[in-house]
C-alpha cells in the first residue's frame, strides 16, 4: 500500500455530510424488508445493486425514498445507525454529523420520536463503546411545502437536546432556499444551527440564498460556486465550509468523471473544502473510498489529505477545544 493511501486510511477525520438513510446497505435493506414484511420491488441484493444507476439527483431520490420504506421500528433506525458507526471505526472517522429526513418517515405514518430515538441510542452506544462523537442534523425535504416543514420543526422541539441543527435536502432545482426562509428563521430562534444543500444541481444563486436568507454555517455540496467569482471570493474570505461529496457527484452526473471534479481546484483557491460520502450505500463507497478514488485523478498530495482532514474538524460543530485536540493530533502525524 502506498504512503498516501496509508495516510488516508489512518488519519483522524470528521464526516459532515452523511444521510443516515443513504447508508442503508442492500443486505440490511433486504433483511429489514423480510422482518417487517415489507414488499420491495427487488428479488435479491444483486438486483438492488444493479438498480443503482442514476442519471441525475431525482433518479436517485426516487430509489432512495423506496429504500427508506423498510425502516419501520426504532430497532431498524438503531441497526441502520449502528452499522454506519462500525464503518466509521474502520475508516478512522472519529466524529460524524449525520443527517436524517424525518418527513420521509412521518409521511409513511412512522412516528418522529421512534426515528430520532433509534438513531440517538446507536450514537450513544458508539460514543461509549467506539469512542466516536456525533451530532444529529434534521433535514427538511425541499420538494414538500413550507407547512410540512413547519410541522416537522414543531415535532422536533420535544427532541431539541438531541438535534444540533436543521438542513435542507431532496430535489434542489425549482425549490430554492428562499422557499424555507421563514422555517429556518423559526429554527434559529429555537436555537438550531443551519446548513443547506445548495449548488449540487442548482445555480450559484441558491448558494447566495442559503447564505443570506437561511444564514447557513456550511454549504452542502456547493460545487457549482465556481461560476460566480464574487461568490467564490465570499466563500474564501469567510472560510464558509463546503461539504463536497465526489463519488455522489459522479453517480448523479454532476461531473462526468473524477478527473473533471473541481475538488482540487476549490482547495487550491483556498476554500474551506471537506470530503464526505453523502449516501455511501448508493454511491459506491464510504469516506476513505471517496478520498482514495480521488487521489490519483486529482493528484491529491499528502498535504492535501492532511488539509482536508483538518478542514473537516474546523468545519464541524465540535467545541474549539475538541477541534484543537484533533487538529494537533493530525499536525503531529508523521
Ligand atoms: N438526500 C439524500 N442525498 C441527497 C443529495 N445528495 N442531495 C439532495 N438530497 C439528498
Ligand atoms: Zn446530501
Amino acid at each position: 500500500m502506498s504512503k498516501i493511501i496509508k495516510l488516508i486510511k489512518k488519519i483522524p477525520k470528521a464526516e459532515l455530510h452523511l444521510h443516515i438513510e443513504g447508508s442503508l446497505e442492500p443486505e440490511l435493506m433486504f433483511e429489514m424488508a423480510k422482518r417487517n414484511k415489507i414488499e420491495i420491488s427487488f428479488k435479491s441484493v444483486d438486483e438492488i445493486r444493479s438498480a443503482y444507476n442514476f442519471h441525475d439527483l431525482q433518479s436517485f431520490l426516487d430509489i432512495y425514498y423506496q429504500g427508506n420504506k423498510v425502516l419501520i421500528k426504532e430497532q431498524d433506525f438503531f441497526d441502520l445507525t449502528w452499522a454506519y458507526m462500525l464503518k466509521c471505526r474502520k475508516e478512522s472517522i472519529v466524529h460524524t454529523e449525520i443527517f436524517f429526513d424525518p418527513q420521509a418517515h412521518t409521511n409513511r405514518g412512522i412516528e418522529f420520536g421512534l426515528v430520532i430515538n433509534g438513531i440517538h441510542k446507536a450514537l450513544l452506544k458508539a460514543e461509549k463503546e467506539l469512542g466516536i462523537s456525533s451530532k444529529i442534523i434534521m433535514c427538511f425535504l425541499r420538494h414538500l411545502d413550507e407547512e410540512s416543514a413547519f410541522k416537522t420543526l414543531d415535532q422536533a422541539l420535544t427532541y431539541k437536546s438531541k438535534i444540533i441543527g436543521v438542513g435542507l435536502d431532496s430535489s434542489e432545482v425549482g425549490h430554492p432556499p428562499s422557499k424555507f426562509e421563514r422555517v429556518f428563521k423559526k429554527a434559529m430562534k429555537e436555537g438550531f444551527l443551519t446548513v443547506a444543500h445548495a449548488g449540487e444541481e442548482g445555480p450559484p444563486k441558491y448558494i447566495w440564498e442559503a447564505l443570506d436568507l437561511l444564514k447557513v454555517k456550511r454549504i452542502d455540496h456547493g460545487v457549482r460556486c465556481l461560476k460566480d467569482e464574487k461568490l467564490v471570493q465570499k466563500l474564501r474570505d469567510e472560510q464558509i465550509p463546503l461539504t463536497v461529496c465526489p463519488l455522489s457527484n459522479i453517480k448523479l452526473c454532476v461531473f462526468k468523471k473524477l478527473e473533471d471534479h473541481n475538488l482540487k481546484k476549490l482547495l487550491d483557491k483556498g476554500l474551506m473544502v471537506t470530503v464526505n460520502s453523502d449516501d455511501p450505500a448508493y454511491f459506491g463507497g464510504y469516506l476513505n473510498t471517496n478520498l482514495i478514488e480521488c487521489q490519483k485523478p486529482l493528484n491529491l498530495s499528502m498535504e492535501d489529505v492532511k488539509k482536508l482532514a483538518i478542514n473537516s474538524f474546523k468545519s464541524s460543530f465540535l467545541s474549539e477545544d475538541e477541534k484543537k485536540k484533533w487538529i494537533d493530533q493530525i499536525n503531529n502525524l508523521n
